[in-house]
């Protein structure tokens, strides 16, 4: 059975059936005529059916309560084989199952103290803001980091980044990775990027994203943005419930890869005015409802004085909310405020 971080996970459960998560010949029921329905879809492993749900089969083709089934016997195969955990646990199981959790630096302090430590893998990230406010700008940061090596906050991992607006610069992340004293070349290689240019072809890329985190061996994963197609695809009132049901679709897959292959994921969001505001802040972050519950943690952005940007935890479950990140986007990638410049 091959090994994987995630596959660490499972290590406490003493009775384990040998399973192939990275095949389907483990399942019941399913022949060649059905692999390849799957395979349309972006499911080739029982991690990728385990982090599909049957919508997406029946969209394949395949009968409703076949679908249902299969997704369910995915999930206990993994939690028999010991790969997932069980869908009962106590608190104590819990806390075990968070400290296979692991977190990426930001390389700013400030950030990483707001964050706990940095971004965390098995969850969904989301950082909204202003036009300019940083948040490219950490999601490149974040490339490169998340290369070093743990003892420097890193995993020693590749990244994987969804650019929807044309804003990836492969010369800023040279130049993070320089001033970092890496080998840029070397960092460089570990950072795959797709463009994506409207929402199905987003939607197709995070369907085959588990495939590409297996080849390219990557626990950080950035969409930049998660709604710009979806706004530029569905205009008008008339399109918005498809437009949010696609858009959580879109959330759910990636939340549970997040969950399953023990990467992070950042989303990145805009913000639109608020007619509704009559104190304080006149925007709110896009996506309503959808993306408010579907990420797990919601970063703030704003713009500081004297240059600098200004970070705040939103609605999360453990993070103190008036606890504030003061940073500067530097040629190290984001820093503290009072570093250098
Ligand atoms: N090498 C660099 N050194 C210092 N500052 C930089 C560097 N590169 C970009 N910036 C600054 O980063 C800011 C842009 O940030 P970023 O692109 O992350 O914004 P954003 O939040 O992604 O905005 P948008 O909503 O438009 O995508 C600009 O103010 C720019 O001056
Ligand atoms: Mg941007």
């Amino acid at each position: 059975m091959a090994v994987s971080p995630v596959a660490k996970r499972g290590e406490a459960h003493e009775e384990r059936e040998e399973v192939d998560i990275y095949s389907l010949d483990d399942l019941r029921g399913v022949g060649e005529a059905t692999k390849e329905k799957l395979a349309s879809v972006g499911i080739y492993s029982l991690l990728d059916l385990a982090a599909a749900s049957p919508r997406e089969l029946v969209d394949a083709g395949i009968d409703a309560k076949k679908a249902e089934e299969l997704c369910l016997q995915a999930r206990v195969l993994l939690v028999s084989s010991g790969f997932l955990d069980s869908e009962l646990m106590t608190g104590k199981e819990v806390l075990e199952r968070r400290k296979s959790l692991e977190r990426i630096t930001t390389g700013c302090s400030s950030l990483d103290n707001l964050l706990r430590g940095g971004v965390e893998t098995q969850a969904v990230t989301e950082l909204v803001g202003e036009y300019g406010c940083g948040k490219t700008q950490i999601c490149h940061a974040l490339c490169v980091t998340v290369q070093l090596p743990r003892e420097k906050g890193g995993l020693s991992a590749g990244a994987i980044y969804i650019d929807t607006e044309s804003t990836f610069r492969p010369e800023r992340i040279y130049e993070i990775a320089k001033a970092r004293g890496l080998n840029p070349d070397k960092i460089l290689e570990g950072v795959v990027v797709s463009e994506v240019y409207n929402s199905s072809h987003l939607q197709l890329v995070v369907r085959e994203l588990g495939r590409h985190i297996e080849k390219y061996k990557a626990r950080f994963v950035v969409v930049d943005s998660i709604i710009s197609h979806f706004r530029a695809d569905y205009v008008g009132r008339e399109n918005l419930s498809e437009r949010q049901q696609k858009l959580n679709a879109t959330l759910h897959r990636l939340l549970r890869l997040a969950e399953i292959r023990n990467v992070a994921v950042v989303v990145t969001n805009q913000v639109i005015g608020d007619p509704g505001a009559f104190y304080g802040n006149p925007t709110k972050p896009s996506g309503g409802h959808v993306l408010a519950h579907g990420t797990t943690y919601r970063v703030f952005l704003r713009r500081g004085p004297d240059d600098t940007r200004v970070a705040r935890i939103m609605d999360s479950p453990y993070h103190p909310s008036d606890l504030e990140a003061r940073f500067r986007i530097t040629e190290k990638g984001v820093e503290d405020a009072d570093s250098k410049r």
